[in-house]
This record gives C-alpha cells, sequence and structure tokens, in this order.
C-alpha cells in the first residue's frame, strides 16, 4: 500500500558526494572514539564492527555498507535529507526494514557531543549493530508495536527506545558496557557514563517509562539489560499489551 506523502521521509537515490572537510571530520571522530569502543562497547557492537569493517579515512558509501548489511539481516540502509525525523515516518521505513541515514555531519565545534543525530552517529553509532540478525531481530519488534500503537503509548516506545538502542548499557561477563549507538557515537557522553558519572537502574519497562529523553544534555540516569534476549522479552512483553 502506497503512504500518503506526509508519511514518508524523502530518500536520496544516489550515492551522496562529501567534501574534504566532512571526510576529515569522520577521519578524526573515527579515530577519537576507536580507543573508547575497543574498551567499552559491548561484545555484540564489536562483533558487528569487525564484520562490517567501517572505513577509518572515509565516509563510506551505502551501497557498501548495505552489501555486507542485507545478505545478513535482510535490512538496508537509506540516506534522507532529514536531520530529525519525526518518529512516524521513520517508523514507517522501520517497517521496511530501511535504516535512515542523514546526510548531515557535525561540525568541528561539535566533535565531543551533538545534540542532532549525524551521520557519524547514524553509521559509526548504529550500523555494526545492523550486521547481526540477533540484533536487528530486536529493531524488528519496534515498527509494528509503534505503527499500532496509541499517541501515549507511542511516546512511551520512543523512551524505550532511547533508553535501549540508543543509550542503553549491557552488562557483561559482570562489568557494565555500552550498548547503544548514541553513547557508541559520543566521545563526551561515553567517558562521562564510564567513570560511573551516570546513575544506572535495572531496565524495565516500569523503570523507564517515568524518565523524559535528555536530547540537549548528557542523560542524568541510564538502564541496563541483562542481554539482547532478554531486552527482547522484556520489549515484547509490554508489546504484546498494545494496539
Ligand atoms: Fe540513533
Amino acid at each position: 500500500m502506497a503512504l500518503p506523502r506526509s508519511e514518508v521521509v524523502s530518500v536520496r537515490r544516489r550515492e551522496m558526494a562529501f567534501s574534504e572537510e566532512q571526510h576529515a571530520v569522520w577521519r578524526d571522530l573515527y579515530a577519537r572514539q576507536l580507543p573508547n569502543v575497543q574498551q567499552f562497547a559491548c561484545r555484540e557492537y564489536l562483533e558487528g564492527f569487525d564484520i562490517l569493517g567501517l572505513p577509518a579515512e572515509q565516509i563510506p558509501q551505502l551501497k557498501d555498507l548495505n552489501a555486507v548489511i542485507t545478505p545478513r539481516t535482510g535490512w538496508s540502509t537509506v540516506r534522507t535529507q532529514v536531520r530529525y525525523s519525526d518518529a512516524v515516518p521513520w517508523y514507517h521505513h522501520f517497517a521496511k526494514r530501511q535504516f535512515l541515514i542523514t546526510d548531515y555531519m557535525r561540525g568541528r565545534h561539535e566533535m565531543d557531543f551533538t545534540p542532532e543525530p549525524d551521520m557519524f552517529h547514524d553509521i559509526f553509532g548504529h550500523l555494526p549493530f545492523m550486521a547481526l540478525p540477533e540484533y536487528t531481530a530486536l529493531q524488528d519488534l519496534f515498527a509494528p508495536a509503534f505503527l499500532r500503537a496509541t499517541d501515549a503509548q507511542r511516546e512511551t516506545i520512543k523512551r524505550l527506545a532511547w533508553f535501549s538502542t540508543e543509550f542503553g548499557l549491557i552488562r557483561e561477563d559482570g562489568q557494565l558496557k555500552i550498548f547503544g549507538a548514541g553513547l557508541i557515537s559520543s566521545f563526551g557522553e561515553i567517558q562521562h557514563v564510564m567513570a560511573g558519572k551516570t546513575p544506572v537502574r535495572p531496565f524495565t519497562v516500569a523503570n523507564v517509562i517515568g524518565y523524559e529523553k535528555a536530547i540537549y544534555t548528557f542523560n542524568e540516569v541510564l538502564f541496563v539489560i541483562e542481554s539482547i534476549e532478554a531486552l527482547k522479552v522484556e520489549l515484547a512483553a509490554y508489546f504484546d499489551t498494545l494496539g
């Protein structure tokens, strides 16, 4: 079924050309963040990172990323000009297993923290995970739930996504590791969190539901999942009550 125009995000059909400065920003962000993710990211991210083989020297083209991701998971990446998309059209793409990548790259003044997700966040933070079927099975849960939910339930779903796939922590062999793509791509916040400066609580729907997303600041509290499987069980139990 074709969606009304307001329900779809405009997408670019052709590969993009980037400026030398944009490639240089990517190169510097990558070089600064690599030691942090090697030390702090969860094993699933690092596994996906090895599989995907993101280039250190220049912004990758989506066709090269899709050549790895799509055969493994059925998902593909799609370039969009929208810088911070509304959740409704975004989840319509999610339902088609399309992961939107913005064409915006942060400037030099935002190397430590950007409130607006840029292509470094979208690609470096999210895409290694999207090469793993056990992870995309988690992402597959969100769109059907969101699209049948009431407006109030949609706000809850956005918080659940925010505090798991964007800013979640995971326990691994007794240690806290970084799970969320928003932390993985943030030089400032990953260090803040791993220095123990952010209070953490167990990830349950009941715990998360009371906390607002922190877009312009570091998060005041974060939540810990025990495993991707445990997160799926927790989310699915809630999603089954919707609609
Ligand atoms: Fe994100």
